[in-house]
C-alpha cells in the first residue's frame, strides 16, 4: 500500500489511544492484503558490493571463467550470457534491479534541460571497480535513446535487455579493474512503479518542472545505474536549464554559470549515496541558507508557488527547527553523517516524503508537520548512512525513522509513540514482501520494535546500541542479523530474542 497522506498522518500525529484505534484498522487491512508472515530468515545472504574475494581461473581472454564469493544468492553469473532479459543483483525483492560483477565509485552526470523543463539530453560518466571478470558490463536504464557508449574512451556496441543497458567490451574486462564507463542518453523520463508505490523517478510537468523521488527502484528512468543501495557511490550533477531556473540536487552547491541563456548549476556529494537517494527539482524556487550549531551548513529550496501561499514566515518556523532537530538527533544517534543537510519543498502534493541524501525531498502537503521533518532527518543516519543490503529489511529504515520522530516528539513535550500494546495490531515488520514494504507495520511496528528494545535494556545501553549502529556501518550497509548481533552484544540474549520476536513472530511478546 502506498503510504497515503491520511495514513502518514495517523503515525505519531495523533494521541496515542487515537493511533491504536486506527492502527487495529489498518492491521485488518494489512491481513486483508496478505501481509506474509516473515520466515526469521534475515539477510545472511546479503550483496555487498565491496566485500568479498573473487578468484579468477584461465588468463585467456573469452575462456575464464570466474567465482566471487561476493555473489549474492541468486544472482546470475556476470557477462556469460546473450540473455535478452534483465539481470538482476540478487534482491528477491526487485529480481530485475542492479547488475553483478562490479562496484561503482562515482556517477557525475551532465544534464541539458530542454525549455519543457522536462526532457533533457545527457552524459553519464560512470567510475566502477569489477568485482569480477566481465565480457559485457550492464547498467540499468528505462527507456531513454542512447547515442553513445564509451568503455575507456573507446567507443563500444550496446544493446537493451529488459531494464538493462548492455555494453561490449572488446576485451572481456578483467576482475579488480578500474573502469570509466560514459553514455551519452536523453529523453522524456517515462515514470517508473506500480499501483503501489505511485509514479518514481523523474517527474515533470511539461512547463512547470520536475523533481526525483526513486524509492525503491525508480533511478533508472533518469540515468544509468546500478539501481540498488547495496552499490553506493559518490555523485555530481551539472544541470543546464533556462536562465532564471533553478536546479537544486544532492550534496553542496559548487558552482552557478551563466552564458547564452542558459545556466549551469553544479552539485556534489562528497560520501557515498544509493541510487534511490539521488535527486533533482528544476522550476521556480528560492533559496534558505543557514548554519547548524555546529557549523554545518543548510540549505533548503522551496517552490516558489509554496513561499507566495504560506508566506516567507511560516517557512522560516520550519527551517528554523532544523538546528534544533539536529541537535537533539544527534545527541541521540551520534554525529550528523554528511557535509551538509537541508530540504526540498516541491510545488505539489506527494503523499510522502523521501529522505533523499543531505537533502529531504517534501510535497506541498507534508513539509510543514515537524513529525515529517524528524523523520527524514533521522533517516540521514538510518537508511542513507547505514543502507540496506536487501529490501527485505526495510525495517532497519523506516523503524528507525518512525523512532526519531517519537525522540523528536518526546524531546519537545510530546508522547514517545504508541504503547507497546499496539504493535499487536500489526504484521511482523521483517521481510513484509514488496507490496507491503511502506505499510504501516514496517514503520510503526519497526518503531515499537525499537521501544520494547528501549524498555528492556534501559535508555543508557539503548542509545548505545542506537549511535554504535551508526558508528559501525557508517557510509556502509548492513542487515538485519549484523543489528541483532549488536543487540546480543550490548543487550545480551534476552534483549536479542525479544528484538527478534518483535520482527517476526506474528504476536510480539
Ligand atoms: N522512505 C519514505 C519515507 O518513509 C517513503 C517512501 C515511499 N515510497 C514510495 N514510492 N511511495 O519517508
Ligand atoms: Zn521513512
Amino acid at each position: 500500500m502506498l503510504p497515503r497522506p491520511e495514513v502518514r498522518w495517523r503515525r505519531g500525529a495523533v494521541s496515542p489511544t487515537a493511533a491504536v484505534g486506527m492502527l487495529s484498522v489498518m492491521s485488518l487491512v494489512l491481513a486483508a492484503c496478505g501481509s506474509g508472515l516473515a520466515t526469521g530468515d534475515t539477510a545472511t545472504d546479503a550483496a555487498t558490493s565491496t566485500t568479498g574475494t573473487t578468484t579468477t581461473t584461465g588468463a585467456t581472454p573469452g575462456s575464464s571463467t570466474t567465482t566471487s564469493t561476493s555473489a549474492p544468492e541468486g544472482s546470475s553469473t556476470s557477462g556469460q550470457s546473450q540473455n535478452d532479459e534483465a539481470l538482476g543483483i540478487g534482491d528477491d525483492y526487485f529480481p530485475d534491479t542492479g547488475n553483478p560483477g562490479y562496484d561503482v565509485i562515482s556517477y557525475d552526470l551532465t544534464l541539458d534541460v530542454d525549455d519543457d523543463l522536462v526532457s533533457f539530453e545527457a552524459v553519464a560518466k560512470i567510475a566502477l571497480t569489477t568485482t569480477e571478470s566481465l565480457d559485457e558490463l550492464r547498467l540499468d536504464l528505462d527507456g531513454h535513446e542512447v547515442a553513445k557508449t564509451t568503455i575507456d574512451g573507446t567507443e563500444v556496441p550496446n544493446h537493451r535487455a529488459g531494464l538493462d543497458l548492455v555494453l561490449t567490451p572488446k576485451q572481456p574486462l578483467p576482475a579488480k579493474a578500474s573502469v570509466a564507463v560514459t553514455v551519452d542518453y536523453g529523453g522524456t523520463p517515462e515514470p517508473r512503479g506500480s499501483e503501489v508505490l505511485g509514479g518514481l523517478g523523474w517527474l515533470g510537468t511539461p512547463g512547470e518542472g520536475s523533481y526525483v523521488v526513486s524509492e525503491p527502484d525508480g533511478a533508472s528512468n533518469w540515468f544509468p545505474a546500478n539501481d540498488h543501495p547495496s552499490d553506493k557511490a559518490t555523485f555530481g550533477f551539472e544541470i543546464t536549464v533556462p536562465e532564471g531556473v533553478e536546479a537544486v540536487a544532492n550534496g553542496t552547491r559548487t558552482g552557478e554559470t551563466t552564458k547564452s541563456g542558459r545556466t549551469t548549476w553544479s552539485w556534489s556529494v562528497r560520501d557515498p549515496m544509493a541510487t534511490y537517494l539521488a535527486t533533482v527539482a528544476i522550476g521556480q524556487y528560492t533559496f534558505f541558507e543557514g548554519t547548524a550549531p555546529d557549523g554545518l551548513p543548510l540549505l533548503s529550496a522551496v517552490a516558489d508557488e509554496v513561499v507566495k501561499q504560506e508566506g516567507k514566515p511560516a517557512i522560516d518556523a520550519v527551517l528554523g527547527q532544523l538546528p534544533q532537530m539536529l541537535t537533539v538527533l544527534s545527541q541521540r544517534f551520534g554525529p550528523y553523517p554528511f557535509e551538509t543537510y537541508g530540504i526540498i519543498v516541491v510545488g505539489k502534493p506527494l503523499g510522502f516524503a523521501l529522505e533523499t541524501q543531505t537533502r529531504s525531498i517534501f510535497g506541498s502537503d507534508m513539509w510543514a508537520e515537524p513529525i515529517y521533518q524528524a523523520h527524514e532527518l533521522a533517516h540521514q543516519w538510518y537508511g542513507d548512512s547505514v543502507s540496506l543490503e536487501l529490501w527485505e529489511d526495510i525495517w532497519l529504515n523506516e523503524g528507525f525513522a518512525t523512532m526519531g520522530e517519537w525522540l523528536w516528539a518526546e524531546a519537545t513535550g510530546g508522547s514517545g509513540g504508541p504503547p507497546l500494546s499496539a504493535g499487536s495490531s500489526l504484521a511482523p515488520p521483517l521481510d513484509p514482501g514488496p507490496d507491503a514494504m511502506f505499510d504501516t507495520s514496517v514503520y510503526v511496528r519497526g518503531g515499537l520494535t525499537l521501544k520494547a528494545l528501549r524498555q528492556e535494556v534501559g535508555d543508557t545501553k539503548f542509545f548505545t546500541i542506537m549511535s554504535t549502529w551508526a558508528a559501525d556501518h557508517r557510509l556502509a550497509n548492513a542487515n538485519t542479523d549484523d543489528f541483532l548481533q549488536l543487540v546480543d552484544e550490548v543487550g545480551g540474549s534476552d534483549a536479542e530474542s525479544l528484538v527478534s520476536a518483535w520482527l517476526s513472530e506474528p504476536e510480539p511478546p
